[in-house]
Parts: C-alpha cells; sequence; structure tokens
C-alpha cells in the first residue's frame, strides 16, 4: 500500500532506537522527511546516518533534546517550527513496588510519558489546525487497558494518554486534522530484550521469551512479543490520508492481548 507520505514532515520523539526508529523508519520508507530525536548528538548522529544512509540524508533531519524536560518543545520549535506529523513516542518504564514508589518517580514517569507528548502538541498542533490538515499520534500501551499493580504509574501515565489524545481529537472538528492513539504490547526493543533476559539468567532467549508469554502474557493471540516495524505499519497507515476517518480513536496494535471486543 503506497502511503505517499512524500512533501510531509514527521518529528518522532525518542527515535534513536526502539519503536521510535522502526515508526521514523517506516515513515521515510512512505515518503516523508522525518526529524529523529534523542537525548545526545552521538546517539542521533548515529540514528541519523543509519536512516540518512538508506533513504537520502537531506530527508533525516536531528533534533537532540532531552524530551522530558520543560522547554525542549521549544527548542525543537527553534529548530522546525512547523510539523505536518507529530509522534509522541518518548515513554520510560519501569517495574515498581507501589508502597516504595515515591512522588519524584510519579512525578519523573509523567513529566517523561504525559508532558513530553503535551507540549510538543501544544507547541505543533496550532499549526496544524491552522493549516486544515496534520497528524498527532500518541504512542500508549496495552496497560492503559490492562492496569499493572507492579508498575501503577507507568499504568497512569499510558491511560492519561488515551485521555489527552481523545481531548486534541475534539479540537479538531470539520478539518483534516487527526489525532489517535496506538497501543502496543510488549515489543521486542533492546530495553525489552535487555529486560526479559535479565529475570531469567541462563536461559536461550527464544525460551525466556516464551516463560515472559506464559507468565506475563496468557491471553496473548500472536503469543509473541511485536517486531518494532509492525507497530510502525500501524503508526505510518495513521499518518496517512488512508486513515483519514480514523479520529479520536485508541488503536491496539497488541496481538490480541486486551480481551474486548471494541
Ligand atoms: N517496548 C515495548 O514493549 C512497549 C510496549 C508498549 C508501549 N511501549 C511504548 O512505546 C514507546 C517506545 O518504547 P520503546 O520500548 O521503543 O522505548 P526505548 O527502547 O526505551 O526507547 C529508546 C529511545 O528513547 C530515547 N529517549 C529516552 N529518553 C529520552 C528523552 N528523555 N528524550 C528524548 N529521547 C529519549 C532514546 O534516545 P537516546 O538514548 O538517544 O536519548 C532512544 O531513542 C514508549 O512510549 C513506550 O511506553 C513500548
Amino acid at each position: 500500500m503506497d502511503l505517499n507520505l512524500q512533501g510531509k514532515t514527521a518529528l518522532v520523539s525518542a527515535s534513536t532506537s526502539g519503536i521510535g526508529y522502526a515508526i521514523a523508519s517506516q515513515l521515510l520508507e512512505d515518503g516523508a522527511t522525518v526529524i529523529v530525536n534523542g537525548r545526545s548528538a552521538a546517539t542521533v548522529q548515529h540514528a541519523a546516518a543509519a536512516l540518512g544512509e538508506r533513504f537520502g540524508a537531506g530527508r533525516v533531519l536531528p533534533l537532540v533534546a532531552d524530551m522530558s524536560v520543560a522547554g525542549s518543545e521549544l527548542a525543537a520549535a527553534a529548530a522546525y517550527p512547523q510539523v505536518d506529523i507529530l509522534v509522541n513516542n518518548m515513554g520510560s518504564y519501569a517495574l515498581s513496588d507501589f508502597f516504595s514508589t515515591s512522588d519524584a518517580d510519579w512525578q519523573a514517569m509523567f513529566e517523561t510519558n504525559v508532558w513530553s507528548g503535551v507540549r510538543l502538541a501544544r507547541t505543533y498542533m496550532k499549526g496544524m489546525l491552522e493549516r486544515g490538515r496534520g497528524r498527532v499520534i500518541f504512542i500508549s500501551s496495552e496497560v492503559a487497558l490492562t492496569p499493572m499493580a507492579a508498575m501503577a504509574h507507568y499504568s497512569a501515565s499510558k491511560a492519561t494518554q488515551l485521555s489527552i489524545s481523545r481531548s486534541l481529537a475534539e479540537l479538531t472538528k470539520g478539518s483534516a486534522v487527526t489525532v489517535n492513539s496506538v497501543l502496543p504490547g510488549p515489543t521486542e526493543t533492546e530495553s525489552l530484550k535487555g529486560f526479559i533476559e535479565s529475570v531469567n539468567p541462563g536461559l536461550a532467549y527464544a525460551d525466556a521469551e516464551r516463560k515472559f508469554m506464559q507468565e506475563n502474557r496468557p491471553s496473548s493471540l500472536i503469543y509473541r512479543l511485536a517486531k518494532p516495524a509492525e507497530v510502525a505499519n500501524v503508526v505510518a497507515f495513521l499518518a496517512s490520508e488512508r486513515a483519514a476517518v480514523i479520529n479520536g480513536a485508541a488503536i491496539r496494535a497488541e496481538g490480541g492481548t486486551v480481551q474486548t471486543i471494541a
């Protein structure tokens, strides 16, 4: 399917590796120019060079900024005043016992997972509404719908993203701007693979992944981790004109783990 993103500029937060990198790569594949973001010049340069080699250096734009820090959105806007597609991908997770999770832990989780997206949407969505077209996509998580005690702050941050996403969609009435969320399930990023390995020392990775699915995601229908590129396909579709009628939606890309009909 040709998604025809030529002429569009996309900003993907946290895109030097993981799901964000796969999204950047897919949007480039579909013709967009992509702003690649990470915290350090070295990681951004490394990712931009790899993507530039495949898709042309002129279509890969660097943004070195810690998006969990207030003001980073202003630095982004100073460098790149206008984007057509904003993917609020940045997010971190942590297992944390509720009773020893401090205010600071909760606040850091919300700065990273919620405030980064709020600030970037506030910065870029007005221009989209003025131009009458654009895309804002929040990368949430299945745990927004299936909150976990072992990561209450992460679950809450991901559920909050769904609310913000739907609220912002209400601002788009009558325009060709859409705001949606994508809810991945466990996805085969280096960080998740590292986590699975760390809790199963000595086990071969394939066996450790199988054990992870059995113990942690028994209701999964795909019964494996998703590939970052599989999540990126969904995001690229939402970013395209082909998805013009999908607005204000929370799209599950979690392999059927959440046992619901809607
Ligand atoms: N992986 C999963 O299983 C899974 C499941 C459901 C939902 N999700 C969601 O999907 C999104 C991406 O997850 P992921 O697993 O791909 O994450 P990840 O692998 O931990 O992300 C790594 C990327 O995040 C960047 N990054 C981290 N902190 C940053 C900051 N403060 N400012 C800018 N960039 C920052 C890193 O860049 P530098 O190192 O260059 O700074 C790197 O590009 C998150 O919102 C996550 O909640 C993931």
